[in-house]
């Protein structure tokens, strides 16, 4: 009994070390085609998608719905909708842009998503983005109202047809609804900094140290960025010179290599917070 235990125990191990030795090998040699031409096998398709369902089921639980018939918002939300959304999911009568076409996975025709998915879904969706997909997160561009507008929106998109939708489609730009009170800006979180340094590809030019994926030299590294007296050389490192710094560069800085970002007053004030956190007296 024990020798049987034990030959299984040793088998699974065995076979354990297979499947990893396979795993780095199909990585090293190179032998796992990235190619977006390539798509994937349907095994992986479907593991994708439970992942993909699963995943925003468990996250949407607490997401308190509005009232989503109102007119005003429905209009709204088609503004934002051709603003944002149709160049890659098209819309009744609208194909997608070419860029949008090569993508993998490609991107769903909303109208079937807006009658599969109940609307907490679809606004965890915009609102947080899918990760390794070509789905950006919303929340740092639209405020949570927009994005409840472009789902009032397309919960009505499968009832319209190509004359509805360009009748919708007024070419007026969205307006920016916020029902937040005017007066809610709290305080720099650097946590909340950290986070969005990815989303507003600060990380992609600059070597930010505790960041990942933030190991690139095409600004300055702001390791020690506390300790400094100066902000790109133009003015003196205090709280709020940060913060514009950060929202319009090319205001402070003629020139600069550094573009505007369209970081918003919260956000900037997040990300100045964790850069603070940056001391070189702390190592
Ligand atoms: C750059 C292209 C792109 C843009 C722009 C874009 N999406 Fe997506 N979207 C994708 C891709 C790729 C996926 C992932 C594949 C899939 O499941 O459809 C996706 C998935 C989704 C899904 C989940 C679909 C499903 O059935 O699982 C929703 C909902 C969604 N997008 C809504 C939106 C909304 C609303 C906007 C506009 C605010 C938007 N998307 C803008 C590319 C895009
Ligand atoms: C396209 C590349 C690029 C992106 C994206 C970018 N930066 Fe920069 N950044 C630069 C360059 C280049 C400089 C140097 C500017 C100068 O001195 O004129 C700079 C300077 C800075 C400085 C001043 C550093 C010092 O040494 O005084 C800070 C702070 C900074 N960036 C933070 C950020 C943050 C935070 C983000 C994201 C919101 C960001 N940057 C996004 C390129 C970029």
């Amino acid at each position: 009994m024990m020798r049987a235990g034990r030959i299984a125990a040793l088998a699974i191990a065995a076979s354990g070390a297979i499947a990893g030795i396979l795993c780095v090998a199909i990585v090293y040699f190179g032998w796992y085609d990235v190619s977006a031409t390539s798509p994937h096998r349907a095994v992986v398709y479907h593991l994708m998608d439970t992942a993909l369902a699963r995943s925003v089921k468990l996250r949407s639980a607490d997401v308190q719905v509005p009232e989503l018939n109102g007119e005003e918002r429905i209009q709204n939300g088609a503004r934002l909708y051709s603003t944002h959304c149709v160049q890659c999911h098209g819309a009744p009568g609208v194909a997608p842009q070419p860029y949008a076409l090569g993508l993998n996975p490609a991107p769903a025709a909303l109208v079937a998503t807006a009658r599969a998915r109940p609307a907490s879904d679809i606004f965890w969706i915009t609102r947080q983005g899918i990760k390794m997909t070509g789905m950006p997160a919303w929340r740092y561009r639209l405020t949570d109202d927009q994005i409840w507008d472009v789902v009032a929106f397309m919960r009505v998109l499968p009832t319209l047809s190509p004359a509805d939708y360009q009748h919708m489609d007024d070419g007026q730009p969205p307006a920016s609804t916020d029902h937040a009170p005017p007066d809610s800006l709290r305080l720099g979180d650097s946590v909340a900094g950290k986070a969005a340094l990815h989303q507003y590809l600060c990380v992609t030019c600059h070597t930010i140290p505790g960041v990942t994926g933030a190991w690139n030299h095409v600004g300055p590294s702001l390791a020690g960025m506390a300790d400094r007296p100066y902000i790109a050389g133009a003015m003196a490192n205090t709280p709020e010179n940060l913060q514009r710094w950060l929202r319009a560069p090319g205001a402070v800085k003629q020139g600069t290599v550094m573009p505007d970002l369209g970081v918003s007053e919260q956000d900037a004030r997040d990300i100045a917070a964790f850069l603070y956190t940056l001391s070189k007296r702390d190592r």
